[in-house]
């Protein structure tokens, strides 16, 4: 029954192309992808070992597609409520959706009630997940004062009988995020990472904060790379890769079997890319150019036209992925304020134009 409606699934979207880049900018791509390594972690095979971190109201699928086409090895969804799915919410349902152009990605979801969990993740895995991955990381109040997210990760000892009845229910691989734990003086990632290789969860991505550091300081990757090093399950490491340097310096000591990133890939959507050419010391140094830029803006208009069907989500997404991208350039907050005043694509997509193409290059290496 599963693989039937999955079947059925892939084949009415199975016309779906992806978007079409430049001559130009597919011969940098492809050149770069080239040097991507399947990396596989327990079941789960990404394309290399760089993965798009899970971030809410931006990882839906016309994102995920983008940084797949931009040289990600894979990604996971952003956050999606259990509690949600289980009352039978409609938009909720719908975050659980995967395009089946994607190759290899995971549905997060969150909850502090395991049976739901488990509701949520058969439905998930029905609707073509390639793996689900459970939210212990979010420090959000609204989500850790109810016992979920980052919560999880203060009694270890509990999460047997809390993560055991969702993996046995599933067919695809279950992983969990994590982050070191609630604080300093608690840091308990390490238990919870025997707890995950005790019950069979295939990997542990690890950020590199504690709960009550939110996003602020420095990912301890000392720390993450301690626990790496004596894990027997796969360790994902996270935490401030944000740029091709940092990203080739790390693959180059770690103890992880792949690194993930966040932040990095909404500022610069050639980060993978980047990062694949440096860790491979690659010698045709490629530039990108601001209309490359304008290629990228075009195909996540394709992809969202394609798969979101609300015009207002639509233009919000549009404007904060341009914003994103001008955060690093001259004159982005004038830009950012001309883009939130504006109703329409057509008059937001003219407004990058005009920017992006006095930026002839991105990068300079
Ligand atoms: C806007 C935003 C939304 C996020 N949403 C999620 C989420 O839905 N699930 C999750 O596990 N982590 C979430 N995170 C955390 C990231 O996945 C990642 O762990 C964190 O940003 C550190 O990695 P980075 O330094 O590469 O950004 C979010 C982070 C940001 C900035």
């Amino acid at each position: 029954m599963y693989h039937k409606r999955i079947a059925l699934n892939n084949m009415k979207n199975s016309a779906k192309c992806r978007f079409k880049y430049s001559l130009e900018l597919s011969f940098k791509i492809e050149k770069i992808k080239k040097l991507k390594k399947a990396t596989s972690l327990g079941g789960v095979i990404f394309n290399s070992p760089l993965i798009l971190a899970p971030m809410s109201q931006i990882t839906s699928a016309p994102f995920r597609l983008l940084m797949e086409d931009l040289g990600s090895g894979g990604s996971i969804s952003e956050l999606t409520s259990s509690n949600g799915i289980f009352y039978n919410s409609a938009r909720t349902k719908d975050m659980l959706n995967v395009d089946p152009r994607e190759e290899c990605v995971g549905i997060q979801l969150f909850g502090e009630k395991s049976h739901n969990l488990m509701t949520a993740a058969l439905l998930a895995q029905e609707k073509g997940a390639k793996f689900i991955d459970i939210n212990m990381g979010c420090p959000v109040k609204k989500v850790v004062s109810k016992g979920s997210g980052s919560a999880l990760i203060r009694k270890p000892l509990e999460l047997y009988d809390f993560l055991s009845p969702i993996k046995k229910a599933l067919i695809i691989p279950l992983s969990i995020k994590i982050r070191l734990g609630h604080s300093e003086k608690e840091i308990t990632a390490s238990e919870v990472v025997k707890v995950a290789n005790d019950i069979g969860i295939e990997f542990v991505t690890i950020h590199g904060r504690t709960t009550v550091q939110l996003y602020q300081g420095k990912a301890n990757w000392e720390l993450i790379e301690n626990i790496a090093k004596n894990s027997f399950i796969p360790i994902i490491g996270n935490g401030d890769l944000n740029t091709k340097e940092s990203i080739a310096d790390r693959m180059k000591i770690t103890n992880c079997k792949a690194l993930m990133i966040g932040r990095g890939a909404c500022k610069n959507p050639f980060i993978f890319l980047e990062g694949l050419a440096e860790i491979n010391n690659m010698t045709d140094k490629f530039t990108f150019s601001g209309s490359d830029m304008l290629e990228v803006i075009d195909a996540f208009s394709y992809y969202s036209d394609e798969l979101v069907s609300e015009e207002k989500i639509k233009i919000i997404q549009l404007k904060k992925f341009i914003v994103g991208y001008t955060s690093s350039f001259p004159y982005a907050s004038e830009l950012r304020n001309k883009i939130f005043a504006l109703k329409k694509i057509d008059e937001i997509k003219s407004i990058a134009k005009n920017y992006f193409s006095s930026l002839p290059v991105l990068n300079t290496k």
